[in-house]
């Protein structure tokens, strides 16, 4: 009975499951895939409270903003200081710093936002996520410079906050760069403001906080133009190196015994990429397809020679308007140059669900630093990696709202891009200056979060893992989702580490294009993919990923997974 029951079972699964194969789709395809349009502008607040100099996308679906916190008055007055004493009315009272919110949480669900609390100065600095989803932040300006601070993100509801840790940065940290290491919740932070060391957070194995000499800080500092290699761009190879760019040089890093692996060709262009040259940079999504071993990068835009010191003198020289693309695995390294619609600088750089690249927010002119640019780009340009050369660039459609120094984007998980921030005076002014600080938040839509592509678009799209806590490396979980239209065409599946985003530097930022095991649709139209999660934490250091279903080009509002050190 038992026996005849278990092959009743197999009989009616084997014919009520249909099994599809997770690649070749497109040959099932006919005709070209959808032509997409140029995107939409939303504005979703007038007053975001604080200047989004730093923004990041938590796995709770929070955007946490803050800016510095000496700068006076902000966008969002408190009625009582932290301390309980009461905010008058007082000149005195309206003028003080900590009678206003410097940080928020933003719920993009419900389009609110939260006052947050931080301690001491986070100007200009940094952070990362640590594999449990916990923000943390090092650095900033005065008493701020060595301090670490730690936000566990929460549910709506909730009332997390920003915590500081007794322990200090060996090093002040103002305009350096972090980037989460393939070890437990390792953190390296690199350079600052006179500073050419970098050090490790939080530091697992000792108790004595040190820093480590970095001689490619001393030679690609531009002591007259404002040194044109802070916050040096960081990428984490798949071999587990280190690639670290700064001004126009970049290196391949062996952090672990502080040692140069490789020295790459500098970069073509007159001009510089890094801060105040301010350029930005991705790399292009890995694949599994290639096992995730060849890593790309790709540095766009920055700022003419001479532009910060001309910009002292009210002269905006034009930006660089050229890109390059290296391969930074095998043995052959060349710089591949090739020109954006136009000039730009300060500009944030990032990977769309579908793997191509959005370069939005920036200037055309000048540098970055206070007062120190012009000419706003309002055009996003849209950059597809894999089209033949010469027709990778569009341009989409413009805003009204110029967002220049001080202000930073990020990638939400119904696939709109938030747009915030911009002040490049040294306080929160709002009239007689050319360019004012804006607090309006805005999220650019790409045409393919349009609804007319809502047939090809999957939905529904939930994960499973055998383990509650996340998927261990290279091990198998499930994703289910439905399609509206029976069709799967060239279904592709990424995952995408939210990243840390200020000064046009994202910092963590990474894509991959995960391995399909096999695909199986139940007589309920439930199409049930097996995923093959990366293979090792070089490839994807531990941490929450936004999973995206992409079919035919069109993405699925993202979920989150978590990818453990099994
Ligand atoms: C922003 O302010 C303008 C002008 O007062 C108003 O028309 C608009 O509805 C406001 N938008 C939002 C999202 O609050
Ligand atoms: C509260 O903070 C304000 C501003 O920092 C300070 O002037 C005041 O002395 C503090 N009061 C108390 C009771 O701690
Ligand atoms: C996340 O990890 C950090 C560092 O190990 C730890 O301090 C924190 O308590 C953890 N948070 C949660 C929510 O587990
Ligand atoms: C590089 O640009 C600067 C202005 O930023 C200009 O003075 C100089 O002549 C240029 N050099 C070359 C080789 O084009
Ligand atoms: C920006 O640069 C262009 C090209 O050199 C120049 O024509 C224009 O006047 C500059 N704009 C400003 C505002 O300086
Ligand atoms: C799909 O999601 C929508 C919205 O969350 C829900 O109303 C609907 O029941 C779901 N459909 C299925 C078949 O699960």
């Amino acid at each position: 009975m038992e026996k005849n029951s278990l092959h009743f079972y197999f009989k009616f699964t084997a014919i009520a499951l249909l099994f599809l194969n997770c690649t070749k789709f497109g040959k099932a395809a006919r005709g070209p895939s959808p032509a997409l349009g140029k995107g939409t502008w939303q504005l979703l607040l007038n007053n975001t409270g604080v200047v989004a100099m730093h923004m990041a996308l938590t796995h709770y679906n929070t955007v946490i903003m803050f800016d510095q916190i000496e700068s006076g008055q902000s966008g969002y007055r408190l009625s009582h200081r932290h301390n309980g004493t009461r905010c008058r009315g007082t000149r005195e009272d309206l003028e003080d710093s900590s009678c206003y919110a410097h940080s928020v949480e933003y719920d993009f669900l419900r389009n609110k936002i939260r006052p947050l609390h931080i301690e001491t100065d986070t100007w200009c600095s940094s952070g990362s996520f640590l594999s449990n989803g916990t923000l943390i932040q090092t650095g900033g300006f005065g008493h701020g410079a060595r301090r670490i601070r730690y936000l566990e993100p929460c549910a709506h509801g909730h009332n997390c906050d920003w915590k500081q840790t007794k322990r200090l940065l060996a090093d002040d940290r103002w305009y350096s760069s972090n980037q989460i290491l393939p070890g437990h919740d390792q953190i390296i932070v690199v350079g600052g403001r006179r500073v050419f060391t970098y050090e490790f957070v939080p530091r697992l194995s000792s108790n004595s906080f040190k820093s480590y000499d970095l001689p490619f800080l001393h030679n690609t500092y531009d002591k007259n133009e404002g040194g044109n290699n802070l916050y040096p761009i960081i990428h984490l190879s798949s071999d587990g190196h280190l690639f670290i760019f700064a001004n126009r040089d970049s290196i391949l890093f062996n952090y672990k015994i502080n040692k140069v692996a490789k020295t790459f060709p500098r970069i073509p262009g007159n001009g510089s990429r890094s801060y105040p040259s301010t350029g930005s940079s991705v790399i292009l999504p890995l694949s599994h397809s290639d096992l995730f071993e060849r890593v790309e990068v790709m540095i766009c835009g920055g700022a003419a020679s001479d532009a910060f010191s001309a910009a002292q003198h009210g002269r905006f020289l034009p930006a660089l308007t050229s890109c390059g693309r290296m391969e930074i695995t095998g043995n052959k390294h060349e710089w591949k140059m090739e020109n954006m619609p136009g000039p730009r600088l300060m500009s944030d750089m990032l990977i769309l669900p579908t793997g191509d690249i959005l370069i939005i927010n920036g200037v055309k002119n000048g540098s970055a630093g206070s007062n120190s640019a012009a000419n706003p780009s309002l055009q996003p340009y849209l950059y597809k990696p894999r089209k033949p050369f010469g027709r990778r660039f569009s341009v989409l459609r413009s805003t009204k709202i110029a967002r220049m120094y001080h202000s930073s984007a990020v990638l939400l998980p119904d696939g709109r891009i938030l747009v915030a921030g911009g002040n490049p005076n040294n306080r929160y002014i709002f009239r007689n200056v050319p360019h004012p600080t804006e607090l309006r938040l805005q999220a650019f839509v790409p045409d393919h979060m349009d609804k007319k592509f809502d047939k090809s678009r999957p939905h529904n799209v939930s994960i499973s893992s055998n383990g509650n806590d996340g998927v261990g490396y290279g091990k198998e979980f499930s994703v289910q989702f439905l399609l509206r239209n029976t069709r799967l065409r060239n279904v592709v599946f990424t995952a995408y580490a939210p990243p840390f985003t200020t000064h046009s530097i994202s910092m963590n930022q990474r894509m991959l294009t995960l391995r399909c095991r096999n695909l199986v649709r139940a007589a309920n139209g439930l199409i049930n993919a097996r995923l093959e999660a990366p293979p090792n934490p070089n490839v994807a250091p531990a941490g929450y990923y936004m999973l995206t279903v992409v079919n035919d080009g069109i993405p699925s509002v993202s979920q989150w997974v978590r990818f453990i050190h099994a």
